[in-house]
């Protein structure tokens, strides 16, 4: 069976409640439901996590690696547009893998158009709202 992992950073637990306008009404549970039925669906494991810790962060990456997870899906939400370690830590993750943004992070603020984690996925997927996890999750399963 294939499985995935999906990180979330920082403040995404606090989806359906954090700028409604921007990233939807829907919460982050209902976002693990979707994920959840999605993975009985195609018969496959996917194991999320989501943390507000850079370093938990990466070390959920480490454990990608070590268990040789067949792809990735990473929302590390402000640390897109910071952090250096966290495209070090993919970059040694060699399956698939896609950065997913819930909103339009090129046309916000400026300093959101400067995606560093990006670099070291195989593709972004942006302002498809929660549905971005289902494409990234199809994209990945297709393309393996
Ligand atoms: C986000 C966009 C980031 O700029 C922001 O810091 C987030 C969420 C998104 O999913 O649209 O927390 O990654």
């Amino acid at each position: 069976m294939k499985k995935l992992m999906i990180i979330n950073g920082p403040n995404l637990n606090f989806l359906g409640t954090r700028e409604q306008d921007i990233y939807g009404q829907d919460s982050y549970e209902k976002l693990l439901e979707i994920i959840n039925e999605k993975a009985i669906r195609m018969n496959i494991k996917i194991v999320v996590y989501q943390t507000n810790h850079e370093g938990v962060f990466i070390e959920y990456i480490h454990e990608a690696i070590n268990n040789h997870y067949d792809g990735l899906i990473v929302n590390p939400a402000g640390y897109s547009h910071t952090s250096i370690s966290i495209l070090d830590a993919l970059n040694i993750f060699t399956n698939k893998k896609i950065e997913v943004h819930i909103s339009d992070v090129l046309n916000r603020e400026k300093f959101r158009s400067k995606l560093i984690t990006a670099n070291g996925c195989d593709g972004i997927i942006c302002n498809r709202g929660i549905l971005g996890y289902e494409e990234a999750i199809d994209y990945i399963i297709n393309e393996n």
